[in-house]
C-alpha cells in the first residue's frame, strides 16, 4: 500500500497544500495574499482571515492536482510553528479536523525544519538528495542560520542573527527607496542591471558564525537620506546600483560566515532554504563559494525556496516513515528553534 501525505502550510501568508505519495512530490499549491501589498508589510489580522478563505479550495485542488482521494491519505502534516498565531491556527486546526473526520494520524513540522528539509522533496524518483552532515544557511524573511543537519530530525544551529534577518534587510532597504513589498524580488531585478561597487555600506564585525543586518539597513537609510539632500531625484537616477551595491553587501556578509562554517565542520555539502536564496547573486555566489571550496552546492528550485507544503509534507513523511506522531491537544507555537 502506497504512504500519501498531505501537507499544509499556513505559517505566514502563503497558504499551501502538497500531496506526497511514497515520497514523490504529486502536488504543491500555493495562493499567495495580495492584500498585504497596500501595507508594506503582512498585516497578521488580514492573513489569517485570507488562510481561512483560501485553505478548503487549495487543499481540494492539491489532491485534484495529485489525483488522490482524501480517504487515500495515510496522515496529515501541518506545520506547527514558528509563525503567526493567528496564520498558524488556520492550518493547524484545519488539518487537526481532517485528520480526526478521516482518522488518521496527524503530524507536526517546524517550519524551520521544513525550509531545511525541502532539499529531500523528489519531483523524480532518480533526484539526488545531500549527503548527511551538511550545513545549510536558512535565509528568509524571519530567520538568517546556518544549520549543521546532521539528519532527518538532528539539527544544530551554528550561527544565527543577531537583529534583522537577510530577507528584512532587503525589504527593509526596499521600501527605503519605494520599491513595493516585499522588496527583496525587486531589488533581486533591478540589482542585475547595477553596478555593485557603485555604493559602498558598512558591514558588521562580529565574532563567530553570528550575523547581523541593522547595521547596513541604518548605513542604507543614511547614504540616500545624504544623496537626497544633493539631488532630489538621486533613488531615480541611482536605483539599479543601489540595488546591486545593497544586494552585493549582504552576500558578501552571507558567505563570509558560511565559508568559516565549511572550514569549521569539513561537511562537504551545502545548502541553501528560505525566501532569500530565491535571490539570483545570492544561488550564483554559493555555487561559486562551493566550487571553489571544492564542496557540494545544493541549490533548490525557486518554487522550494519560499513558504511552500511541499516541504511540510517531505518533513511529515519521514516523520511517518518513524512513527513520529502528534497529539490532537498540541498547540501551534510562534516562536520555537530548530
Ligand atoms: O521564506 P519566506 O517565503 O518567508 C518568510 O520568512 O516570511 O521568505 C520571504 C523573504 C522576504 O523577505 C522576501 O523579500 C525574500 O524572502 N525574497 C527574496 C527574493 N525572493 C524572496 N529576497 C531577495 N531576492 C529574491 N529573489
Amino acid at each position: 500500500m502506497s504512504t500519501a501525505i498531505l501537507g499544509i502550510e499556513s505559517s505566514c501568508d502563503d497558504t499551501s497544500a502538497a500531496v506526497i505519495v511514497d515520497g514523490i512530490l504529486r502536488s504543491n499549491v500555493i495562493a499567495g495574499q495580495k492584500v498585504h501589498e497596500a501595507y508594506g508589510g503582512v498585516v497578521p489580522e488580514l492573513a489569517s482571515r485570507a488562510h481561512q478563505q483560501n485553505i478548503v479550495p487549495v487543499v481540494s485542488e492539491a489532491l485534484r492536482q495529485a489525483d488522490i482521494k482524501k480517504e487515500d491519505l495515510s496522515a496529515i502534516a501541518y506545520t506547527r510553528g514558528p509563525g503567526l498565531l493567528g496564520s498558524l491556527l488556520v492550518g493547524t486546526s484545519f488539518a487537526k479536523g481532517m485528520a480526526i473526520g478521516l482518522d488518521i494520524p496527524l503530524i507536526d513540522v517546524n517550519h524551520l525544519h521544513a525550509h531545511v528539509l525541502s532539499h529531500f522533496i523528489k519531483v523524480n524518483p532518480e533526484d539526488k538528495t545531500p549527503e548527511f552532515p551538511f550545513l545549510c544557511l536558512l535565509i528568509s524573511g524571519g530567520n538568517s542560520q546556518i544549520i549543521l543537519v546532521r539528519s532527518m530530525s538532528e539539527m544544530e544551529i551554528l550561527g544565527k542573527t543577531i537583529d534583522d534577518a537577510a530577507g528584512e534587510a532587503f525589504d527593509k532597504c526596499a521600501k527605503v527607496v519605494g520599491l513595493p513589498y516585499p522588496g527583496g524580488p525587486h531589488v533581486d531585478r533591478l540589482a542585475a542591471q547595477g553596478d555593485p561597487k557603485a555604493f559602498s555600506f558598512s558591514k558588521p564585525h562580529i565574532p563567530g558564525l553570528d550575523y547581523s543586518f541593522s547595521g547596513l539597513k541604518t548605513s542604507f537609510l543614511y547614504t540616500v537620506r545624504d544623496r537626497i539632500k544633493e539631488n532630489p531625484r538621486f533613488i531615480e537616477d541611482n536605483i539599479a546600483d543601489l540595488c546591486a551595491s545593497l544586494q552585493t553587501t549582504i552576500i558578501d556578509i552571507l558567505l563570509d560566515k558560511l565559508q568559516k562554517a565549511i572550514n569549521q565542520t569539513g561537511v562537504k555539502d551545502v545548502a541553501i532554504g528560505g525566501g532569500v536564496s530565491a535571490n539570483s547573486g545570492v544561488r550564483d555566489a554559493v555555487e561559486k563559494l562551493c566550487r571553489r571550496m571544492k564542496v557540494r552546492a545544493w541549490i533548490p528550485p525557486r518554487a522550494f525556496t519560499t513558504d511552500n507544503a511541499a516541504m511540510v509534507a517531505i518533513a511529515g513523511y519521514h516523520k511517518y516513515l518513524n512513527n513520529e506522531f502528534s497529539q490532537l491537544g498540541l498547540p501551534p507555537f510562534a516562536r520555537v528553534s530548530i
